[in-house]
């Protein structure tokens, strides 16, 4: 049976130091201040939008969400970042995404200022990872840090380690494979067109599935000496209309040493890193004014 790594006594105890951080910086009258740009009524969006606001407020910062009309022009959407990220009283601002179509093109993450992005989207941010920061001065995407805060928390040490990461997009897959190679893990980045996908699963030490395909990754991926730690980034809906990840977790957890659990795994990591990059934007700020 494999170790269920789950976020809820990790996410505790971190929430706990953030709320002390948070106080002190409320003691020197810095309310940390979220603000989050929300455009439509994309459900999921508006579940994760309402978890995040829950949890700022939990740590005693302050969060508001921003709701734009899914019709909202291009100026009035660019007009409206820019006129949140020059907000003093904000710390830290993200727009929701996905974003609807017509606005699509537009990369948000240029649209925040490198140090209130607590999405970690910036150039800026992204490349002081690539330069090799594990988040020691960047702002990192929030879904790679939980992750690297959970294998940290549960002394997975990754040095050495073979990672298969299958999915190559900006906010998990890329980000997450530059921090796991700073932290000398051997990283293979897979994506659609990957062939032979399976022959690099089975021979990873770690899978992370971050592909967007309800139970893609069953049994026959992983090493037969059920010695893989598997990682579950996706959140879908089954036929059942049952939440699921991209993992079959019925089908690996007897073959596997360690998984996340969907829910109460990598999305709840999300959320705390999303915390502490709020706290860390706010006490930056607050140092440099
Ligand atoms: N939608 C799904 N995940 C994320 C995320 O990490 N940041 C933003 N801004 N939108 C998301």
């Amino acid at each position: 049976m494999a170790t269920v790594l789950k976020a809820s006594p990790i996410v505790k105890q971190y929430a706990a130091d953030l709320k002390q951080e948070c106080a002190k910086l409320k003691a020197n009258g810095i309310t940390p201040f979220l603000k989050v740009i929300l455009v439509g009524q994309h459900p999921p969006s508006v579940t994760y939008t309402k978890n995040k606001k829950k949890f700022m407020e939990g740590i005693g910062a302050k969060c508001e969400i921003l709701k734009l009309d899914e019709q909202v022009s291009e100026k009035v959407f660019i007009e409206t970042i820019a006129s949140v990220a020059n907000d003093k009283e904000v710390h830290g601002l993200f727009v929701q995404l996905p974003l609807p179509k017509a606005l699509a093109h537009i990369d948000v993450g240029q649209l925040v200022p490198s140090e209130k992005d607590v999405d970690g989207f910036h150039a800026n941010n992204l490349f002081k990872v690539l330069s090799g920061d594990c988040g020691e001065k960047a702002l990192v995407s929030c879904t790679p840090k939980g992750i690297i805060t959970m294998l940290k928390h549960h002394k997975i040490d990754v040095t050495g380690k073979s990672v298969a990461i299958i999915g190559r997009s900006l906010i998990v897959g890329k980000p997450l494979s530059m921090l796991l190679t700073n932290l000398n893990a051997t990283v293979t980045l897979c994506h659609s067109r990957t062939t032979q996908l399976k022959e690099i699963t089975k021979g990873a030490d770690i899978v992370i599935a971050a592909i967007g395909k309800a139970k893609f990754i069953n049994k026959d991926y992983l090493s037969d000496d059920k010695k893989t730690i598997v990682i579950d980034v996706g959140i879908n809906y089954d036929a059942s209309g049952k939440l699921c990840g991209d993992v079959d977790y019925d089908d690996v957890e007897n073959h596997c040493s360690h998984i996340t659990p969907v829910p109460g795994g990598v999305g709840r990591m999300t959320i705390l890193s999303l915390a502490q990059n709020l706290i860390k934007a706010a006490s930056s700020l607050a140092k440099d004014s």
